[in-house]
């Protein structure tokens, strides 16, 4: 097993070795999560809390039944209940918490980089729920094992990502993390919604839907990040379902056997036509949550390991 990291802040540190680790211990966690009886005891006597200052319905449930089905004690913070709203900052909320000894803290912040910060002030393995526009890891990785188990492999794929980059913490964990396997991914979508250092991302962009799709293996579709909008990126939502929306005849430019993919929440009728993303023969939309669950359990598992390591006396062997 080759994972040698305290905290999970992104995908950008961790070695292509690491992150098939990860996906190969979720593999796992799969086939438990089948069962009737879906109980380990990787986490047992270890407490988990989950501070979520963003909305979240997928990323939190699945945190939270992945430290339930490994023993962990789980807490969830209601941070819009919390004494955040009297004006304690978040340093102040963490090294509260920090007091009661968690063991494992997994933190969703609006800011990029606050979740990297608090990490650095706590003494327990923080895991990055998504920060702002930066990192996602678990999703990235939860998509990896979905077009891993789909595609047989997750490498020399091509794989186009779809609408809103530029506000998408989703995209950038995924452009990372599909070029560290050596993939070939695209960006489509409007300019105005293409991140300022596309140059930079090792990516081909392209601006017209049935060119970005032209036999493709993955079609990944995003959803439009009004919160994060502050002015017109986009003229009309009809207008952009007309031009990036994935319909059927949009998706007949990719190959006859791609995937297609959401993180959620999704906008029918914006960024994704209904039927097909409900079509069981294109869309692992439904295997994407499954794996979410798996591949937080198997995160979960490998920093409590390692934390496990580093609380043993000096000299005393495992
Ligand atoms: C994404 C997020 O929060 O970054 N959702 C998720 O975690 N499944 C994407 C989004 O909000 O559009």
């Amino acid at each position: 097993m080759t994972f040698h990291h305290r905290h999970l802040l992104g995908i950008e540190p961790l070695h292509p070795e690491e992150i098939r680790t990860i996906l190969d211990l979720a593999d796992q966690y799969v086939d438990l999560n089948r069962r009737a009886v879906k109980h380990a005891d990787a986490l047992a006597g270890l407490t988990q809390i989950n501070m979520f200052f963003e909305n979240s319905t997928r990323t939190q449930a699945s945190f939270e039944l992945a430290g339930k089905r490994l023993g962990a004690d789980v807490m969830n913070m209601a941070m819009q209940a919390s004494s955040i709203k009297k004006g304690e900052t978040l340093i102040d909320t963490a090294l509260t918490l920090n007091a009661m000894h968690p063991d494992l803290l997994v933190v969703r912040h609006p800011h990029s980089g606050a979740v990297d910060l608090l990490a650095q002030k706590v003494n327990c393995a923080v895991l990055n729920a998504g920060d702002g526009r930066h990192e996602h890891p678990t999703q990235a990785l939860l998509d990896a094992l979905t077009i891993r188990r789909a595609k047989g492999r997750l490498h020399r794929l091509n794989i186009a990502i779809c609408g809103d980059i530029a506000h998408s913490r989703v995209a950038r964990s995924n452009i990372i993390l599909l070029g560290k396997m050596e993939n070939r991914v695209r960006l489509v979508g409007p300019p105005t919604l293409m991140p300022s250092q596309v140059g930079e991302l090792g990516v081909e962009v392209y601006e017209d839907m049935r060119e970005g799709l032209k036999d493709v293996d993955v079609v990944m579709m995003l959803r439009l990040q009004r919160e994060r909008m502050d002015g017109g990126f986009i003229p009309s939502e009809r207008e952009y379902y007309h031009r990036y929306g994935l319909d059927a005849e949009k998706l007949s430019h990719a190959r006859e056997d791609a995937i297609v993919m959401h993180p959620g929440p999704m906008n029918r009728g914006v960024e994704i036509d209904g039927t097909i993303a409900d079509d069981i023969n294109r869309s692992v939309i439904q295997e994407q949550v499954e794996m979410g669950v798996a591949v937080r359990m198997a995160a979960m598992d490998l920093l409590a390991r390692n934390l496990r390591a580093a609380d043993r006396p000096a000299g005393v062997m495992a």
